[in-house]
């Protein structure tokens, strides 16, 4: 059924006779062990092959970090949508690097019109750019499962280009499909996308856009639970010799051949790739998919989709994209979220001779330290005037559910009132009183809606 024809690079000069080797690269070549003795879970590297990746997967050069601190980027610029929580420094120093790494000939300029301020989102490449912002960003938070603390840049798929060397489009209806023949399902016509084998040539519009299972082995001997048909059998294989050449390895990497479905005789990388299967659906469906009405025609692919990424468009041959070299350690602003968003300050309390305001952080019950000195004095007015007593009512702001701000209210006044019993005012002389008006409510996320008053009768 398959006939594995090997690498395109190393067949070239020797096709004919190669076709009938398993695998045909050119001697020598390197085997390395990669499981138990007798297992054939070995690796074959051609140590050309490496000599040509090590080039292409080295780090581009970089500007020194800059000193932390500084302005937010949001507050100093206009229309900073994704990235806003770095500071001005590490901004101006992203961009530059986002231009080398994407588009180091055309500059600035190919996601910014000359004679256009920055903040217009005028170019579409702009729009696309902040899109790949907010994936690079996901893509290092959420599916470390996959990219570890390596994780990616833009570099890792563009490489200095500002379209990636492997993208994947559905391919156009098969021109021969209604023939004699009968429907090839895209077989028979050597594609490099299945490392030219006789496969279908569209392994990812089923596994890398939509979620079809990537089995092909039943459960018992005879065919009475395995529902797989020879043509998705293939479909996976198309899949399978696609992550091998992706990765420049061989099955062995992540299967025992012994069985290609147990997991447990498999390797650790073949959970990696697992997680590789999901990440790249997710980055298709999710981000790509989102910049269809974005994109410009010519960008299209031969139905209208747009470009897609395999394992190939960050791999590039390397089992670890740039051998598992990291640039996050000097960008951590691509990795989201790393600083909480910053908030703004909550507003000090405000205490006047026989009243006091106290703000609170968004969602949060808890005094600030500032907060406490407030009650603090407004206790020492309680404590000296023995009949008095102090009412406590809680506020929120009017954006979020209601019966969550409702009790968020409560919880605000209940440490108001803690606080002040901490300061010795008795229990008996604290009234929580429900606010009488909710004006304040109306206002949305306003700092000034998160308080407790307090007032001393
Ligand atoms: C690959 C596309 C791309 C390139 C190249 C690029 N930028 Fe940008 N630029 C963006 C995106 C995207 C944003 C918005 C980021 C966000 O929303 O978080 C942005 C925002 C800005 C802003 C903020 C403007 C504002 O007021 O909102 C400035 C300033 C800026 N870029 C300057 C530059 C300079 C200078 C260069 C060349 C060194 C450059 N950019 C190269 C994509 C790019
Ligand atoms: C996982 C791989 C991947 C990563 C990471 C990635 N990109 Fe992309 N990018 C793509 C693909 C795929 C396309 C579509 C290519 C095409 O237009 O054919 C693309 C397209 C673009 C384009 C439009 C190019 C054009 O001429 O149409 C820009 C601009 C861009 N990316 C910027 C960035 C920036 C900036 C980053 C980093 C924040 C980034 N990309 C990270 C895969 C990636
Ligand atoms: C980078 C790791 C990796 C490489 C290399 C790889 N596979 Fe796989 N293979 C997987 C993963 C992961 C699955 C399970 C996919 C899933 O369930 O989503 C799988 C599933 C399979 C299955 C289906 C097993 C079942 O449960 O029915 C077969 C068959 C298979 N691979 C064969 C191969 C062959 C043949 C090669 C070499 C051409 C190969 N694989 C190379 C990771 C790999
Ligand atoms: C967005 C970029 C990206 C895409 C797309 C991607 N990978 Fe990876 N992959 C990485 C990074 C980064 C690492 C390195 C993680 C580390 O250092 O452990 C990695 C590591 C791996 C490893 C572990 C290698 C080892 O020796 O530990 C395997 C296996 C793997 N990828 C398979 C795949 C397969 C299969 C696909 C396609 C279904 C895929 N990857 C798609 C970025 C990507």
């Amino acid at each position: 059924m398959i006939r594995f024809i090997g690498r395109r690079h190393a067949c070239a000069a020797m096709l004919a006779a190669a076709t009938l080797l398993a695998g045909c690269e050119r001697p020598p070549v390197d085997t390395v062990q990669r499981g138990y003795r007798g297992t054939g879970m070995e690796q074959v590297y051609n140590p050309r092959t490496l000599a040509t990746q090590a080039s292409v997967n080295t780090l581009p050069a970089d500007t020194p970090m800059p000193e932390p601190g500084g302005p937010l980027s949001s507050t100093v610029f206009k229309n900073v949508q994704v990235v806003g929580d770095t500071s001005v420094a590490e901004f101006t120093r992203l961009l530059v690097s986002l231009t080398a790494w994407v588009a180091p000939e055309q500059g600035c300029t190919y996601c910014h019109k000359a004679g256009e301020d920055f903040s217009s989102d005028g170019l579409y490449t702009k729009v696309v750019a902040r899109r790949m912002l907010q994936m690079t960003r996901k893509i290092n938070t959420d599916w470390k499962t996959h990219v570890a603390e390596t994780g990616v840049t833009c570099y890792t798929c563009h490489r200095g280009q500002p379209v990636p060397a492997n993208v994947w489009f559905a391919p156009a209806a098969d021109r021969h499909a209604a023939g004699m023949l009968g429907s090839r399902a895209g077989q028979n016509t050597p594609a490099t996308s299945v490392a030219l084998a006789s496969l279908p040539y569209d392994p990812f519009t089923p596994f890398l856009s939509q979620a079809n299972e990537i089995r092909v082995i039943g459960h018992t001997p005879l065919a009475t639970d395995n529902r797989k048909s020879t043509k998705q059998t293939e479909y996976t294989y198309g899949l399978m010799m696609h992550m091998s050449q992706s990765l420049g390895v061989n099955c062995t990497y992540c299967h025992n051949t012994r069985s290609f479905a147990e997991w447990d005789g498999s390797t650790p990388q073949r959970a990696t790739a697992w997680y590789g299967i999901r990440m790249t659906r997710e980055v298709n469906n999710q981000y790509l998919d989102s910049l269809a009405g974005t994109f410009p025609a010519n960008r299209l692919g031969p139905t209208g989709d747009v470009p897609k990424v395999n394992c190939a468009t960050c791999h590039q041959g390397a089992f670890k994209p740039m051998y598992g070299a990291s640039m996050l350690k000097t960008h951590p602003e691509l990795v989201g979220a790393v600083k909480a968003t910053v908030e703004p300050a909550v507003p000090g309390p405000v205490v006047s001779a026989n009243s006091a305001v106290l703000y609170f952080a968004v969602g949060s019950p808890t005094l600030t330290d500032e907060g406490v000195k407030g009650i603090d004095q407004l206790a020492a007015v309680v404590r000296a005037n023995p009949d008095a007593k102090v009412t406590v009512s809680g506020y929120h702001s009017a954006s979020g559910d209601l019966v969550q701000n409702q009790e968020l209210a409560k919880q605000r006044a209940f440490a108001v009132r803690d606080a002040l019993k901490a300061a010795g005012v008795a229990e008996g002389r604290v009234v929580l009183e429900k606010p009488l008006s909710a004006e304040a409510n109306l206002a949305g996320e306003d700092p000034k809606a998160r308080r407790v008053e307090l007032a001393v009768k």
